[in-house]
């Protein structure tokens, strides 16, 4: 069904819409959501261009949290005067929730679908995306739209859960979600659906190691990757990711140097 631009919420987007007002109060009683999500914030802003003014964009910004960690990090550096922050959501009810909190005036809110970032003529220099990549089934399109998004030195944090290929971090991921996560849904929020959903898409999703690659296909460059502590620990990641500054030069084809045959560099694990 095309339900138009004012409206784009999607089957996940919805059932993030009906859980949007016991949304904040479930994440508050994750340890370490917050904090967490700060930390990628910041890792967002050591490397965004140090002057200058700086073009932000919060993909998939809920209820805000991402958001707010944002404007911390930025209120950090001392740069809130430089600082233009987009916060995007596809689902109404999350960007309600984000709209009714107090913001600096330098922050701004749009509803729209990470599938329509391609038509947004902004050029960001920097990109947070938190717990939102695994929700997007066309990922490689995603990366590419993220880097066309980007200006050339731009940065790319992708702020996420990931478990593949790691036994333990699988086996406390279920665990976690089977003895909290689901039950505390649906005492607070009287439904479970969308944290059964969550459950099995971290599981389905990528490796850190895959969603680097992807990353690294799409033209990123200078990857890095850390994991949090707590019992997260090997499960919520921020990866990191530059847009190089030539990234838009682009060469008449009969001018291109031929290309070696090369081993593609592995994406590196140094953050
Ligand atoms: C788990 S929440 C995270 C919200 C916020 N970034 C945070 O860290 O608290 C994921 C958000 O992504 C949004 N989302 C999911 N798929 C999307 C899409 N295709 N386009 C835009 N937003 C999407 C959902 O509506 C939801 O608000």
């Amino acid at each position: 069904m095309d339900r138009g631009p004012d409206a784009p919420d999607t089957e996940v987007t919805d059932a993030f819409t009906r859980t949007a007002a016991s949304y904040d109060r479930l994440v508050g009683l994750n340890p370490g959501y917050h904090d967490h999500l700060l930390a990628s914030a910041r890792a967002l802003l050591e490397h965004v261009p140090a002057d200058g003014p700086l073009r932000l964009l919060d993909l998939g910004c809920g209820s805000g949290a991402s958001t707010r960690a944002l404007v911390q990090a930025v209120e950090e550096t001392g740069r809130s005067e430089q600082t233009e922050l987009t916060g995007v959501d596809a689902s109404s009810g999350m960007l309600a929730s984000a709209r009714i909190k107090r913001w600096p005036r330098w922050v701004r809110f749009r509803l729209g679908r990470a599938q329509d970032l391609g038509s947004d003529t902004t050029r960001y220099d920097g990109v947070l995306a938190a717990y939102l990549v695994r929700n997007v089934p066309e990922r490689d399109q995603l990366v590419a739209d993220l880097f066309e998004v980007l200006r050339p030195g731009g940065v790319l944090v992708l702020h996420e859960y990931a478990v593949r290929g790691h036994r333990r971090a699988a086996a406390v991921w279920t665990l976690v979600c089977w003895t909290i996560v689901i039950p505390l849904a649906a005492l607070v929020a009287r439904k479970v659906d969308l944290h059964h959903y969550l459950w099995r898409s971290v599981l389905d999703f990528d490796s850190v190691q895959q969603l680097q690659e992807r990353l690294q296909r799409g033209g990123f460059t200078d990857i890095r990757h850390r994991t949090v502590g707590g019992w997260q620990r090997g499960i919520v990641h921020t990866v990191l990711a530059r847009k190089p500054e030539q990234a838009e030069q682009t060469w008449p084809a009969e001018q291109a140097a031929p290309v070696e045959d090369e081993q593609p560099e592995r994406a590196g694990d140094a953050a």
